[in-house]
């Protein structure tokens, strides 16, 4: 198929449609090839993971990743939000709020880098996107078709500030989004989180067991959910009483445990009862750190898609390695620690493509310093306003070398990392 019916086909079939034409740039290709000129004395470190940083258009980066076919984890972008607050150049024009094809320009735009980095992933791999309300719905059809709605994830909803309710006309708005799709949504498999019971005030009783199994609270053994005749049966109170769930034998209510397990439950102090005023109630103890087997556990659950990283700590990370330069709203590294954390694989291979001031490999050398990980982080941004040189490269060399917060306090370097400065140029095919 050509790229022409391919794009109109992906549009009839993804109910998203924009003005398709070629950047400069690819027009460019066709003649050229695509070189990585390594800097030379922007090379640091002798031991540890290799991290590279490119300089130059993502669209270059990532067809000279996939021309030497290599294959990433764990993709993180933050692509330019498209607000029209000069932030997002196309064919190296600043496009904005006038710009009546300002939506269809920056489709095109994320379409023709995000087929290049599906290509890139794993097939247990993973992508996030950061993105805000103004192109969230664009952007969400576009990865639907894809990546294969199949494989969505999650559209994680982060508090990304506080207070900004002044300034706001009719609704505070205080968070961002993160996309989030798998290669494969089979083949991936997230970390949970552990269950924080110490804190949980719901366990608010205590027996003679306490030591070994933690507090516990009453959960009441009377349940209605779908019926089943082993679950219902008479139960005998302290006083003799006999006791039916929901009131009678039958259809609704049973109990949650078979009579066997009830049983058990019983000689191992498992079961409480208690007289209320509507007559007996039965209870299962629910403990903090046993099951309803008395085995030890840790309570695991899948992390939640509302997250909370605000702006400011992203600002005042960047502000504390480098407080001469300016950058707008780099994300906080523990936003991307978190995404680490939840692949939960130690060696991954970390591409972030419009990388901005850094913060990905930043918070992947914090991570790898935190649970003693190997992850590699690939870097593509370009150098507009001479970012990558005046920020991107010099934040990570000092994450690497040791600095001094604004505050005195000093932070010892990450030492045990190499990074390489590349620049992506085109030559003469
Ligand atoms: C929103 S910022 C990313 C900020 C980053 N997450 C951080 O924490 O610092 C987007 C970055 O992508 C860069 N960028 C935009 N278009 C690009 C392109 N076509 N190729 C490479 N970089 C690009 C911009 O210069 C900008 O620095």
């Amino acid at each position: 198929m050509s790229k022409k019916s391919s794009i109109q086909s992906f549009q009839q079939k993804s109910g998203l449609f924009w003005e398709e034409k070629a950047e400069a740039l690819e027009v460019a290709l066709a003649k050229n090839k695509i070189i990585a000129a390594e800097k030379k004395k922007l090379r640091l470190g002798k031991q540890g993971p290799q991290h590279r940083l490119f300089e130059g258009d993502n669209l270059l980066g990532l067809k000279w990743l996939n021309q030497a076919k290599e294959k990433f984890d764990l993709i993180y972008i933050d692509p330019p939000y498209n607000t029209g607050s000069k932030e997002f150049k196309y064919n190296d024009r600043y496009v904005d709020e006038e710009d009546e094809l300002r939506h269809s320009k920056w489709i095109s735009f994320m379409y023709k880098r995000l087929l290049e980095a599906k290509q890139l992933l794993t097939e247990d791999g993973v992508i996030f996107i950061s993105i805000d309300d103004y192109e969230q719905a664009r952007l969400k059809l576009l990865c639907d078709g894809l990546f294969g709605q199949q494989n969505f994830v999650a559209n994680f909803i982060r508090k990304c500030k506080a207070g900004s309710g002044h300034d706001s006309r009719q609704v505070a708005i205080e968070y961002d989004y993160v996309l989030c799709y798998a290669k494969e949504i089979d083949k991936l498999e997230f970390a949970k989180a552990t269950v924080d019971v110490e804190s949980d005030k719901k366990y608010r009783y205590s027996d003679e067991f306490v030591a070994k199994r933690g507090k516990y609270y009453l959960r009441d053994l009377d349940y209605r959910g779908s019926y089943s005749k082993s679950m219902d049966y008479v139960i005998e109170a302290p006083d003799g009483s006999k006791l039916k769930s929901g009131g009678k034998i039958g259809k609704p209510n049973t109990w949650r445990w078979n009579k066997a397990k009830f049983e058990w439950g019983l000689k191992n102090d498992f079961i409480e009862f208690k007289q209320r005023k509507e007559g007996w109630k039965v209870y299962i103890k629910q403990y903090q750190y046993v099951d309803n087997q008395d085995r030890k556990r840790v309570r695991k659950l899948p992390h939640r898609a509302m997250i909370d990283f605000s702006n400011a700590k992203g600002s005042n990370e960047l502000k504390d390695i480098l407080p001469d330069e300016h950058f707008s709203y780099p994300k906080p590294t523990a936003l991307i620690r978190f995404f680490l954390d939840l692949l939960d694989k130690k060696e991954a291979k970390v591409l972030d493509f419009f990388a901005g001031s850094g913060s990905s490999l930043h918070a992947t050398m914090l991570q790898n310093q935190a649970d003693d990980g190997e992850r590699s982080c690939t870097l593509i941004t370009n150098n507009e306003n001479e970012i990558c040189q005046k920020i991107t490269y010099p934040r990570n060399k000092k994450a690497i070398e040791g600095y001094k917060k604004r505050s005195g306090k000093k932070v010892k370097g990450l030492s045990d990392n190499q990074l390489r400065y590349f620049q992506l140029k085109l030559k003469d095919a």
